[in-house]
């Protein structure tokens, strides 16, 4: 049994292959090759993409998805080993995971960190709890990595670029009025070296360094690409030539968990907002985002409604490549 929970324990190979097989399911999008499948998917936090995306997508292959909120339609969840559950929590993971198990055939999990201790929240410990019991596949929605969002921004690299390989990747950060997660920022070096990009990581401050783990993870796999991988805090030098821009807004680690200092230090860089001129400075480059984005804050409306901008194409392909992992992870192979 496999689970999908980042992209750093999956070969590049092994990455292409659910790429293609994405590529393949987008033409034929309607199939009964999970007929009798069922995935449960944990929300912890709001979504609008990835809930749709693979309740739409296993229903396209005859399976069915069931969600669950743990502390609104469902149980809350207690994730710690050896807590007393005096709390507010009605259930342990242990149980849930194994019960889970016993209906489905996949689990999906989305746990934002709690911004209180990077220190704590770096471990993942939700979803290595949920790892630890489980006895299907566990498919990582977002928690300090988002390798579903890595998969849909690659099959758009590939769909609108070609070969990556080589091609400049600017992934820069931008202004929002609260300090977000890193985990897309993260995936982004991850997936851009992954397959030979040169990237480079745009941060208006050394407070925007993301954490050392990802850093180092992202030198070592462009040195196994023949990729290359940088930081820079000049805007001119991370735009310059940019074949993609891939923007996200996060928090300074240094000052995780302390929101308001974090804002002071953040105020002086709203300027990061992607818009035309930067835009211009590069080699005729694609945007793209995650979503959700504020226009105007993160991107003008100028470059979100330019045809450089291809966030709504990774959206749609949310649904192809997880499709394409579905059946991966349950229906012996793509
Ligand atoms: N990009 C993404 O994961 O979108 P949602 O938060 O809407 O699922």
């Amino acid at each position: 049994m496999r689970h999908f929970v980042s992209t750093v324990d999956w070969t590049r190979s092994e990455l292409q292959g659910i790429l293609d097989s994405a590529h393949r399911l987008r033409s034929a999008p309607v199939s009964r090759a999970l007929e009798g499948k069922t995935i449960a998917l944990l929300f912890l936090n709001p979504s609008l993409r990835t809930r749709t995306s693979f309740e739409t997508g296993i229903f396209q292959m005859g399976g069915h998805a069931v969600v669950l909120e743990p502390g609104k339609g469902a149980w809350g969840i207690e994730f710690k080993e050896g807590a007393v559950m005096d709390g507010e929590e009605e259930e342990h993971i242990a149980e849930v995971a194994r019960v889970l198990s016993r209906y489905t055939d996949l689990i999906g999990l989305r746990a934002f960190p709690l911004f209180q201790d990077w220190e704590v929240d770096r471990e993942d410990r939700v979803l290595s709890a949920l790892t630890r019991y489980a006895e299907v596949p566990v498919v990582n929605m977002e928690t300090i990595v988002h390798p579903c969002q890595e998969l849909a921004f690659m099959r758009t690299i590939q769909d609108h670029l070609g070969a990556p390989d080589g091609r400049k990747l600017l992934v820069t950060w931008t202004w929002h009025p609260r300090p977000l997660n890193t985990a897309v920022a993260n995936s982004g070096i991850l997936m851009g070296t992954r397959f030979g990009m040169q990237v480079t990581l745009l941060i208006p401050d050394e407070a925007y360094h993301l954490d050392p783990y990802y850093l180092e993870t992202a030198k070592r796999q462009a040195k196994e690409s023949g990729g290359d991988f940088s930081v820079t805090t000049d805007l001119e030098e991370g735009y310059r030539d940019a074949d993609w821009v891939y923007a996200k807004s996060w928090g300074a680690l240094p000052l995780y968990g302390r929101p308001d200092e974090e804002a002071r230090l953040r105020e002086p860089f709203r300027h990061f907002i992607v818009d035309e001129e930067k835009m211009s400075l590069t080699r005729g480059a694609h945007f793209s985002h995650c979503l959700p984005l504020r226009r105007n804050v993160k991107a003008t409306d100028g470059v979100m409604d330019s045809p450089a901008c291809v966030a709504v194409d990774e959206a749609e392909n949310r649904l192809h490549v997880q499709k394409a992992l579905m059946l991966e992870l349950m229906g012996g192979g793509s």
